[in-house]
């Protein structure tokens, strides 16, 4: 029996045109440039500004670039999944709005809320329906319009989020490229430490939670770093380990982007050299579910079919995950 394989056959990005960089946040909070280069990586981020613009607006610009690039009709989309933690609306889902801005009618469509590793679980989700046949051509978007619940007050989350999506074609590839494995992970252990707190069925939006802040994202950095220091690092030698990859069979690390420091103990762990790892966390921060989509764009033209890529992240929850893939062309 042939297995076939989910192959990414496409991707594009787009961010917004806002520049929000670290100059401007010395204005706003008590940080600085030096602080947060050393710190994070991080130099500027982009912003979302317009008013009813939301994460669908990005995503669909995404999707549609990704549908011109790969000349694919949006009538040939059999399925489309969204990542986000920053929907549009609770319902309906911003799935639902993105083919609908696209011109994508009548297929299935749905979310994904994996915090930052939402565009693994994703990817994870939608190749399941290529490997058994059912589907042919999936949308795997990632987008984040971390602005909408950033509080601009507070120095130790605002310098780290910004605005992005990234989307990817995913088709069945006849010569066994793809994504060949996948590890998906979740502990509650971290729900208190990464968490926006109201807004959800706990705690409805009242005047009260808006008083208390508690619509905005809400992080204790260090001890979320600790956590994805060691998981994110582990599950990518996990990875290579039941794959039976050594460091020099791996092309590409392609890390979620939340800290610099955390991309450089993941590959250190994994005995990879900085110069396979890609990175644009100073041009875009931390786009949650956006920043993998957006480093495998920003690096197109570097990758080659057969090319083994690590693609990991860690989130809020805890999630973290791995997957393995093997470029496609
Ligand atoms: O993507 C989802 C998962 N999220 C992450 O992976 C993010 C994980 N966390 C981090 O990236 C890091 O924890 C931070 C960058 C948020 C902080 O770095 P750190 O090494 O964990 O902490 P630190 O020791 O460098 O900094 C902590 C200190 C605190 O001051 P005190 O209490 O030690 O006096 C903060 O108040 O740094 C202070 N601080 C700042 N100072 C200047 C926090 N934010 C800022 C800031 N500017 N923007």
């Amino acid at each position: 029996m042939t297995t076939i394989r989910a192959a990414i056959t496409g991707v594009n990005g787009y961010v917004p045109e806002y520049i929000l960089t670290n100059a401007e946040l010395e204005k706003m909070v008590d940080t600085s440039d030096e602080w947060i280069t050393s710190r994070t990586g991080i130099k500027e981020r982009r912003i979302l500004k317009g008013e009813g613009l939301g994460t669908s607006h990005m995503a669909a610009r995404a999707v549609e670039g990704l549908l011109s690039k790969t000349g694919t009709a949006p009538s040939d989309v059999d399925l489309l999944i969204c990542a986000t933690t920053t929907p549009d609306y609770v319902f309906p889902s911003t799935a639902n709005l993105i083919c609908d801005m696209v011109g994508i009618r009548a297929i299935g469509s749905f979310d994904i809320q994996a915090a930052c590793s939402g565009f693994l679980y994703a990817l994870t989700i939608g190749s399941q329906f290529i490997e058994t046949g059912k589907y042919k051509k999936i949308v795997v978007v990632g987008a984040d319009k971390m602005s909408a619940i950033v509080d601009y007050t507070d120095r130790t989350t605002c310098v780290l989020f910004g605005d992005g999506a990234g989307a990817v074609l995913l088709e069945p590839d006849p010569d066994g490229n793809g994504i060949l494995d996948s590890i998906i992970r979740s502990d509650g252990v971290g729900q208190h430490h990464l968490f926006q707190k109201a807004g959800g069925s706990r705690y409805p939006s009242t005047r009260d939670t808006v008083e208390k802040r508690w619509h905005y994202v809400y992080q204790d950095g260090p001890s979320v770093f600790k956590f994805a220091v060691k998981n994110m690092a582990d599950v990518s030698a996990e990875v290579m380990e039941r794959n039976h990859l050594k460091s020099e069979d791996v092309a590409w690390l392609v890390p979620h982007q939340a800290n610099k420091r955390i991309i450089e103990a993941t590959a250190n762990r994994m005995g990879i050299g900085m110069e396979k790892v890609m990175i644009n966390i100073q041009r875009y921060g931390n786009t949650t579910a956006a920043t993998i989509p957006l480093c495998l764009f920003d690096y197109e033209a570097q990758l080659h079919k057969g090319d083994n890529l690590i693609l990991a992240a860690f989130g809020g929850g805890f999630t973290w995950g791995a997957l393995y893939v093997k470029w496609a062309y």
